[in-house]
């Protein structure tokens, strides 16, 4: 089997204790667990200046490369180009894109330094893995050092619409960025369709069967890859972890109430500003929850040298202020808002505990935490899931109560109607989202677009073109 190489900007060292935080670091650990490779990319230090080699941590049958970042590099690259611009273009938020040719400047000066770090630790049979939106030129850089391994490319997060991707100033070059590849995979149809026209219809590009694309000089594939994770292990985490002094001090101080629980980084796109006014609308309207439902909003700190994130930030502290000061009792606090991070198997403990699960993302590629809830719940008597339908995992939980996370008043009714349903409803309605968790593992998501990418030939192979 060759040896998989998969870089992406976040990586989990296993020195890391912390428990990382993100859909990406989180499934790609796991797709690593049961495979031997390298995970190259950041280490999270920031230095003087951007490493030229990578340092080496060997653990088990992974190896560990990573870089650290200099103080520009960092600024302009990660808080900057990939975080003030591409990530709000991603999840359709035009009116916070920011632009400079300084961050697009520092963006592909890091995805060149990373492609020359990397090259050195290239075998000729490597398949090479990229991810996410932080290293979109990587492949092209690749190439450019004469790298002729099969190269791939996952997009975590959604594809946007043509006409929100012409807003970003040359956004030529990130399509024919996405064409150096051999395989570019999305998480939903959506996105897939998305990408598409954008070759088709802003780059004169063409197509055969819909998957096999042709631009810029290159022919090359994109598909579908929803990711997922291993639900039974899960499940079994759950079910052990309640057990757990965290698990038993939350259930204790519920005192028979029920939870809904929201799990998010502090993120803009996690829609938690119209979560929470939901809530707040909630015990506007149903007397009969006051006192008898907490919701506990679990949101670690996310980026929190770009503004939008500092300013979000402030925001939910006024909401959760003002909905703890109007309708608090001397034994009950309606809203626990806590901005800090658990362990996942912590978390586990947590969603198993929740009669509630309530996930609006305003945009989100998929979701891990949607699958996690479903996957953590007790079969005899599960909790239900309110889901965003602009979540990547909406297309796979339809037998969640789907919402639209910008109608504040959908929410609210869906809070309700997830509280007062009956058992009956309930296990219908888990069994069938269990199913889909299950069908879909984190071993299926990585074997699938790998067999793709294998599936394609190799550079070197490729008969000359006149
Ligand atoms: N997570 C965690 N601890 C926390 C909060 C989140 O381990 O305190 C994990 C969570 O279990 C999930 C991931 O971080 O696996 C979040 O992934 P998701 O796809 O929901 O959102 P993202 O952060 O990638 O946008
Ligand atoms: C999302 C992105 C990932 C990123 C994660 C956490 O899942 O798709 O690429 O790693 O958020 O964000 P951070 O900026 O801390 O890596």
């Amino acid at each position: 089997m060759a040896r998989l190489v998969v870089i992406s900007n976040r990586v989990t060292l296993p020195s890391d204790r912390s428990g990382s935080t993100g859909g990406l670091a989180v499934g790609l650990r796991d797709a690593l667990r049961r495979h031997s490779g390298v995970w190259f990319g950041w280490s999270g230090k920031v230095a003087d200046a951007t490493s030229t080699s990578a340092r080496i941590e060997k653990a088990g049958r992974v190896s560990y490369a990573t870089i650290d970042l200099g103080r520009v590099d960092l600024a302009q690259y990660y808080n900057g180009y990939a975080n003030s611009t591409l990530w709000p273009l991603l999840h359709y938020r035009l009116g916070l894109i920011e632009f400079t040719s300084e961050t697009y400047d520092g963006y592909k000066r890091v995805n060149a330094a990373m492609a020359r770090a990397l090259v050195p630790l290239l075998k000729p049979d490597d398949l090479v893995w990229v991810h996410d939106y932080h290293l979109i030129p990587l492949g092209a850089e690749l190439r450019g050092f004469g790298v002729a391994n099969r190269i791939g490319f996952f997009l975590h997060t959604p594809f946007p619409a043509m006409e929100v991707l012409e807003a970003l100033p040359r956004y030529e070059g990130l399509l024919s960025a996405m064409s150096a590849y051999d395989q570019v995979g999305f998480q939903t149809e959506n996105d897939l369709r998305a990408f598409r026209d954008c070759i088709l219809h802003l780059c004169n590009g063409d197509t055969s069967d819909g998957e096999a694309l042709t631009a810029f000089g290159r022919t090359f594939r994109a598909g579908v890859f929803p990711i997922g994770i291993d639900a039974a292990e899960f499940a079994e985490t759950a079910a052990a972890a309640v057990a757990l002094p965290d698990a038993s001090r939350l259930k204790a101080s519920l005192v028979g109430r029920s939870l809904i629980i929201g799990v998010d980084r502090l993120d803009y796109s996690k829609g938690l500003p119209n979560r929470f006014a939901a809530f707040d609308q909630l015990l506007a309207r149903r007397d009969d929850q006051r006192g008898r439902v907490t919701f506990m909003q679990i949101a670690p700190r996310s980026r929190s040298d770009v503004p939008q994130y500092r300013e979000l930030r402030r925001r939910l502290e006024q909401v959760a202020g003002r909905i703890n000061g109007r309708f608090a009792d001397p034994d009950w606090t309606p809203l626990r808002y806590l901005n800090k991070g658990f362990p996942r198997r912590t978390l586990a403990a947590f969603y198993r505990i929740a009669r509630v699960g309530l996930v609006t993302p305003l945009r989100d590629g998929m979701n891990l935490v949607a699958k996690e809830y479903v996957a953590a719940q007790d079969p005899a008597d599960p909790g239900i899931l309110v889901l965003s339908r602009f979540a990547g995992a909406a297309r796979e939980l339809d037998a969640a109560l789907l919402v639209n996370p910008f109608d504040i008043d959908e929410i609210a009714d869906a809070l309700a109607r997830a509280l007062a349903m009956p058992i009956a409803e309930r296990r219908e309605r888990w069994a069938a989202m269990m199913e889909a968790v299950q069908s879909n593992s984190i071993g299926n998501w990585r074997d699938r677009f790998l067999d793709a990418l294998q599936a394609q030939a190799r550079v070197a192979d490729l008969a000359p073109t006149l």
